[in-house]
C-alpha cells in the first residue's frame, strides 16, 4: 500500500546558504520563474552567515537573475523580493535557530532547502530540531554529493535519521528535473510500438553519453577530490539508466516510482574495473585548486550490467567527459542486427541495426535510425527520422523550478531516496577501490580512443545528435 498522505503546500521556505554559489548560480533565477509563472506564493527566507540585510539580499537576486539570461520585468521583481527576508547567523549557534523561529512567527509549515556542505547538513538540522522549527511532515531538501562512496552515504543518512523520517527528506539530483529525462518513461510506456521491443531480445546494447565542452574552470578546488565518476556518474547517469532501464510504475505516488528505480539498480551487478576507462584532458593539472600530479578523471567510460528477466546480456555502456566537442546527454538503444538479405542478391551489406536516441539535455528530442533502400536503388543506407521537441520562447521550466516547485508542493517523486543512493554506490564501489591508470586526452576530442575497446563487438560509441550550443542564459548550470 501506498504510505503517500495528499502533500500539503509549505507556507514558507527557508534557504540555508542563500548567499551562496549555487544561490546565484539557480535559486534566484529559479524561484524568479516561478514568480513570473504566478507559482511562487510563500515568503523565502534565507539564512546565511554573512552581515548581510534585505538590501543586498534583493541587490544580489537582481545580479543572479540578470546573469542568468532572464530578461528582468520591473512588476515581477517587485513581487518576488517582496518575499525575501535574511536571517544572519553562524550555522553552529543555536541563537540562529532561534532568531529564525522568530522570523517564521505563526508560518507553521516551511520547506529547508539546505543549499550548503553536506558536513554542515547534521548540525542544521539539529539545530532547527532543538528550536523546535522543524517537525514531522515537513520536508528538508538536500544537495548532493550524497557521501562519496556507500560508507560515507549510510553515515550521511544516518545521521539525518536521527531527526527526520527519510519522507520529510528530499534528495535532488538535478537531472530530475530535466524535461527529456521525465520524457523517457512516457515515451516508453504510452507508445505500443516501443515498448515491446524494449528488452533483451530485440536491443543489443544500451549507450549512454554525458559530454559536456566546458572543463572544470573555476571549480578545480571542488572537482579534483571527486571526479567524474563520482560528480555525475554515480547520480545523474545512474539515474539516467534507471529511467531507460525500469518496468513501468504501478501507480504514480512517489513511493511506488521510487520503488521502481531502486529495483533497476538492485538488479544492477557490481561494476567490474576491468571495463571502466578514466581519461583526464591535456591542461587540468594547470587549473586552479588541482593537485600538480592529480590522477582525478575527467572523462570516464564503464560498463554496466543489469540482471534482470529484461535486460541480461545487454550491457549499457556509459561515458561522460568535460571538454568534449560539444554537450548532449543522450540514451541509445541499439538493436540488434538483422540478417543478410537474401532477396537483394547483389548486395552483400548487412543492414545497420536500427537505433532509438532519446535526447535528454540541452535540448529533448527522439531520433529513430532505420536501414533504408531508396526508391532509385543507388544503395541502401540509414536513414534518420529526427524529431525535436520544441520549447518555444525557450519557456520550458529549468530542472531546478521543477524541483524547487515540486518541494514546496511535496511532491516528491523527482527526488532520490536512500536506498536508491546506497544500490548506486554499491555498483561503482569496485571502480572506486580499483580504479584503473587515468589516460591523457586531447580537449575537444571524445576521449581516450582506449574507450573504443569497452564496445568490441558492438560497434563503437556512436557519435551523440548534437545540438547546437544554446545562448549563455539558457543553459541549465
Ligand atoms: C553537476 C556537476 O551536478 O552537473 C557538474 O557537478 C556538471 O560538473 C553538471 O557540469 C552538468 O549539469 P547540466 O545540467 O549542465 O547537464
Amino acid at each position: 500500500m501506498s504510505t503517500d498522505r495528499s502533500p500539503v503546500a509549505a507556507d514558507a521556505l527557508v534557504i540555508f546558504g542563500i548567499t551562496g554559489d549555487l544561490a546565484r548560480k539557480m535559486t534566484f533565477r529559479s524561484l524568479y520563474r516561478l514568480e513570473r509563472r504566478g507559482l511562487l506564493k510563500q515568503p523565502v527566507i534565507g539564512v546565511a552567515v554573512d552581515d548581510w540585510g534585505i538590501e543586498q539580499l534583493t541587490a544580489r537576486a537582481r545580479e543572479s537573475i540578470e546573469a542568468g539570461g532572464e530578461a528582468v520585468d520591473e512588476e515581477v521583481f517587485e513581487r518576488f523580493v517582496g518575499r525575501l527576508r535574511y536571517v544572519s547567523g553562524d550555522f553552529a549557534d543555536d541563537a540562529t535557530y532561534r532568531r529564525l523561529k522568530r522570523e517564521l512567527g505563526d508560518l507553521r509549515n516551511p520547506t529547508f532547502y539546505l543549499e550548503i556542505p553536506p558536513s554542515l547538513f547534521a548540525r542544521v538540522v539539529a539545530g532547527l530540531h532543538d528550536a523546535d522549527v522543524v517537525s514531522a511532515g515537513q520536508r528538508v531538501v538536500v544537495e548532493k554529493p550524497f557521501g562519496h562512496d556507500l560508507a560515507s552515504a549510510r553515515q550521511l543518512a544516518a545521521d539525518l535519521h536521527q531527526y527526520l523520517d527519510e519522507s520529510q527528506l528530499y534528495r535532488i539530483d538535478h537531472f530530475l528535473g530535466k524535461m527529456g529525462l521525465q520524457e523517457i518513461l512516457y515515451l516508453r510506456f504510452a507508445n505500443t510500438t516501443l515498448e515491446p521491443v524494449w528488452n533483451r531480445n530485440f536491443v543489443s546494447s544500451v549507450q549512454i553519453t554525458m559530454s559536456e565542452s566546458v572543463g572544470v574552470e573555476d571549480r578545480g578546488h571542488f572537482y579534483d577530490p571527486v571526479g567524474a565518476l563520482r560528480d555525475v556518474v554515480v547520480n545523474h547517469l545512474l539515474q539516467v539508466v534507471a529511467a531507460v532501464a525500469m518496468e513501468p510504475p504501478a501507480g504514480g505516488d512517489a513511493d511506488t516510482l521510487k520503488t521502481a528505480k531502486y529495483s533497476v539498480l538492485r538488479s544492477m551487478a557490481d561494476a567490474d574495473p576491468a571495463h571502466y576507462v578514466r581519461g583526464q584532458y591535456e591542461g587540468y593539472t594547470a587549473i586552479p585548486g588541482v593537485a600538480n600530479r592529480s590522477t582525478t578523471e575527467t572523462y570516464a567510460a564503464l560498463r554496466l550490467e543489469i540482471d534482470n528477466w529484461r535486460w541480461a546480456g545487454v550491457p549499457f555502456f556509459i561515458r561522460t567527459g568535460k571538454r568534449m566537442p560539444s554537450k548532449q546527454t543522450e540514451a541509445r538503444l541499439v538493436f540488434k542486427h538483422a540478417p543478410k538479405l537474401a532477396f537483394i542478391p547483389s548486395s552483400s551489406r548487412r543492414p545497420e541495426p536500427s537505433q532509438i536516441v532519446i535526447k535528454i539535455d540541452p535540448s529533448t528530442g527522439l531520433q529513430m535510425i532505420l536501414d533504408a533502400q531508396r526508391a532509385d536503388r543507388r544503395g541502401a543506407s540509414d536513414i534518420h527520422l529526427d524529431m525535436q521537441f520544441a520549447n518555444e520562447g525557450g519557456e520550458a521550466a529549468t530542472p531546478y523550478e521543477v524541483l524547487l516547485l515540486a518541494a514546496i508542493e511535496g511532491d516528491a517523486s523527482a527526488f532520490t531516496r536512500q536506498d536508491s543512493v546506497e544500490e548506486s554506490w554499491r555498483v561503482v564501489a569496485p571502480l572506486l577501490d580499483d580504479p584503473p591508470k587515468v589516460i591523457p586526452y586531447a580537449p575537444d576530442t571524445w576521449g581516450p580512443s582506449e574507450a573504443d575497446k569497452l564496445l568490441t563487438g558492438y560497434g563503437g560509441w556512436r557519435k551523440p545528435w548534437l545540438t547546437p550550443e544554446p545562448p549563455e542564459g539558457e543553459r541549465t548550470e
